[in-house]
């Protein structure tokens, strides 16, 4: 049933107001400014006693697992980070029994993240699941883990679910954050923020008519580039996902600071960039990247808090804070890769060659 939507994947992109308010609900505890995550199995001696977060996923998964990484960085402060889950089970990985693993993936179901999880076990390591369907392989088989209670995802890209996942990583981050350093203070403004998610998430999909504008012109292009620094980078890797997945425009990903060392060379009018510019205290180098590709008279979209006079168009959303701003500035390119798709005539719920889950290796 899509309840009056004409795809799947638009019923999704449109669901996640309530798919971040489900993610949020009951967990938030305002009296020491944290969260109780009941699945994690993990006792707060437990939880001092981590000296890594290795994070395991594949595709938005692990898209979703970059932006955990620099979460549980910035708001825990243990180092983090995120591997493709087939990349790490085939480089026999030095297991660690102070590392913590987390594997992330929607259905529960993909071969890699499981057989990953599987190989760490056997090894004795301690592995989280952040997973939306329960009670599936992944979920069975972790010491405990976070439900990111996405509900059902149909289409074949990933959607609300990516979102619910980035945000369940922000929970866990504040949790485990607050065990350790971070004050009162600090987890009150992430409350905060993440309270604002679903109404600002609204707002972002009630600009969908102008995204549709400028997804009709974008769709024109054979190949589209995508930049983002720190936390905007994952986003920028996750657009160009969507926008290959469904549209089948090639398309790049890269951190706007490698630019100059080789992509720049691409730069010409027909091979637009998508760039994230959130109003950080990354803005000013943002602004000289958009600057860079200007300068060889490519054409931009910004995604940013505020108009980019550089860039030919902005679209503009909801400020939130630093930590949290990567989980509302996806939202508009799925709906730019959505548009596009559908401009191109796109069979946008089941794209070619493609499985909703890849349960084999
Ligand atoms: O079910 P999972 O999250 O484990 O799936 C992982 C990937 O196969 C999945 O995210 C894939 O990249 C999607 N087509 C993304 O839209």
């Amino acid at each position: 049933d899509m309840g009056g939507h004409d795809t799947y994947m638009h019923k999704e992109i449109s669901e996640q107001p309530d798919a971040v308010d489900r993610v949020l609900r009951g967990r938030i505890d305002d009296r020491f400014s944290t969260v109780h995550l009941g699945g994690l199995n993990l006792d707060p001696r437990e939880a001092r006693g981590i000296r890594r977060v290795k994070i395991l996923g594949c595709g938005t998964s692990y898209h979703a697992g970059l932006i955990g990484a620099g979460l549980i960085e910035s708001l825990a402060r243990i180092p983090a980070d995120a591997e493709p889950a087939s990349e790490f089970r085939y480089r026999n990985p030095v297991v660690d029994p102070d590392t913590l693993y987390i594997a992330v993936s929607q259905s529960g179901e993909t071969y890699d993240v499981l057989a990953a999880v599987q190989e760490l076990k056997r090894k004795g390591a301690r592995v989280l699941g952040v997973v939306n369907v329960v009670g599936s392989a992944i979920a069975r088989e972790a010491d405990g883990g976070v439900y990111v209670h996405a509900g059902p995802e149909v289409c074949v890209v990933s959607t609300k679910c990516f979102t619910n996942t980035v945000t369940a990583f922000a929970l866990l981050a504040l949790h485990l954050g607050r065990i350790r350093d971070l004050s009162v203070a600090d987890g009150k403004r992430i409350i905060e923020g993440l309270r604002k998610l679903p109404a600002q998430i609204q707002e972002i999909l009630e600009g969908e008519e102008d995204i549709k504008k400028l997804a009709a012109e974008y769709a024109e292009a054979k190949s589209m580039m995508f930049i983002g620094r720190v936390r905007g980078y994952p986003v920028a890797l996750e657009a160009s996902l969507k926008l290959k997945e469904i549209s089948y425009i090639h398309a790049e990903a890269y951190p706007a600071s490698e630019l100059k060392h080789g992509p720049l060379a691409l730069i010409e009018p027909a091979m637009p960039t998508v760039a994230i510019v959130p109003d950080d205290d990354l803005l000013e180098k943002n602004r000289a990247a958009l600057e860079e590709i200007k300068a060889r008279s490519g054409r931009i979209l910004a995604v940013a808090h505020r108009v980019q006079e550089k860039a030919d168009h902005t679209i503009l959303v909801p400020k939130n804070e630093d930590e949290l701003d990567p989980i509302l500035m996806g939202i508009p390119l799925q709906l730019l890769a959505y548009h596009t798709a559908l401009a191109l005539g796109r069979d946008i719920d089941k794209p070619r060659n493609l499985a909703k889950s890849v349960t084999v290796e």
